[in-house]
This record gives structure tokens, sequence and C-alpha cells, in this order.
């Protein structure tokens, strides 16, 4: 379990719990709302399939407190950088501090991973709310492209991303 002790704003701690036998199901059917879908997949499941086929990324299940309400997952690339993807909180808990808490705690635990260097992601440049949320939280827009979305990156000093704590919980 990877936490960084942050809650959502109904005080539920959210955490990121490792896809295993018990929660696979409700992290399968993590769903966006409908005018999400140019964005993201249907379901999560499509993120937990490609984890499991081509072994670079690494699902991880996003609860707030016991429940299952979205998927998020992380790997590593050659150049020292480290990426997170797959962000998707299921419709109905959307709005409730569970995406920026997920994202946060991540952040964290990917700048003490070994030769951390940077953090990247990215998003369709349509994506207005990932993007004012990962500009908040200090990623730029890079020069890079993957497909058609923007790739952002925001460099990792002394293990930490150094405005990790700035923003609002
Ligand atoms: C993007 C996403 C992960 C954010 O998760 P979330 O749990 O809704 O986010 P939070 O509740 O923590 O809100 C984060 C910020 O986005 C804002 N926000 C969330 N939903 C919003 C909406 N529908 N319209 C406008 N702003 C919105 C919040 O106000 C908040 O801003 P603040 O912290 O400055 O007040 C979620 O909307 C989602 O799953 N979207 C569909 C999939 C997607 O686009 N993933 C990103 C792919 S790169």
């Amino acid at each position: 379990m990877i936490t960084l002790e942050l809650s959502d704003r109904a005080g539920r701690h959210v955490v990121l719990r490792e896809v295993d036998d018990e929660n696979w199901r409700a992290v399968a059917d993590v769903a966006p709302l409908d005018d999400q879908r140019p964005y993201v997949p249907a379901l999560a499941a499509r993120y937990l399939l490609l984890s499991s086929r081509e072994g670079v990324w690494h699902s991880m299940a996003v609860c707030a407190d016991d429940t299952v309400v979205g998927h998020i997952m992380w790997g590593r690339d050659d150049d020292g950088s480290y990426w997170l993807g797959g962000m998707l909180i299921n419709g109905p808990e959307q709005g409730k501090g569970v995406g920026r808490a997920a994202v946060r705690t991540l952040m964290a635990w990917l700048a003490e991973r070994e030769g951390c260097r940077e953090l990247r992601l990215s998003y369709h440049p349509d994506n207005t709310v990932a993007a004012r949320l990962y500009d908040s939280l200090g990623f730029q827009p890079t020069s890079d492209s993957s497909g058609d979305e923007v790739v952002a990156g925001r460099p990792v000093f002394d293990g930490r991303p150094t405005t990790l704590n700035s923003p609002s919980p």
C-alpha cells in the first residue's frame, strides 16, 4: 500500500493498493463520465490488460478508505524518468479530491525510487481538467508528444518533487 496520509473532501483516506484477487474486478469496472471518453478508455480494464500483457506499466487501485474509486499506473523509462499514467477516477467519485490526492501520493512515492530524476505524464490537449490538475502540481508541457497527447514533466530534487506539499490537499 502507498499512502501520503491524504484525505478527500469527505475525510476518506486516499491510498494506492496493489491490484489483487480481492479488488481487481472493482478496478476493472472503474469508468469515466461519457464526455470524458475521448480522453480515456471506457473502462479501467483496458489499463489492467496493458499492465499485465506488456509489463511496462504497473497498475494500482485508488482507494478511498476501503472502497475502490479509481485506477492509476506508473512506469520507468530508460532515461531515468518515471511516468504516471492511467489516471481514472470513477465518474460518480470525481470532484471529491480523490484524483489530486492520488496523483500527489504516487508522485511522492515515485520521487523516492532509485535514480528518479524526473516525473512525466501525458494528457490530451483538450482535457482541461487534467491539464489544470497537473499544472497545479508542477508539471510543465515539454516539446515531446505521445500520439495526440502533450507530454509534461517536472524535475525531482533531493528525491522529492519540491512543491509536493504546496497545493491544497
Ligand atoms: C482528471 C481526474 C482524474 C481528476 O480526478 P478528480 O478526483 O475528479 O479530481 P479532484 O476532485 O481531486 O479535483 C482536482 C481538481 O480538478 C477540478 N475538477 C475536477 N472535476 C472537474 C470538473 N468536472 N470540472 C472542472 N474542474 C474539475 C477540481 O475542482 C480540482 O481543482 P482544485 O483542487 O484546484 O479545487 C478525473 O476527472 C477523471 O478521472 N477524469 C477522466 C479521466 C481523465 O481525464 N484522466 C486524466 C487522463 S491524463
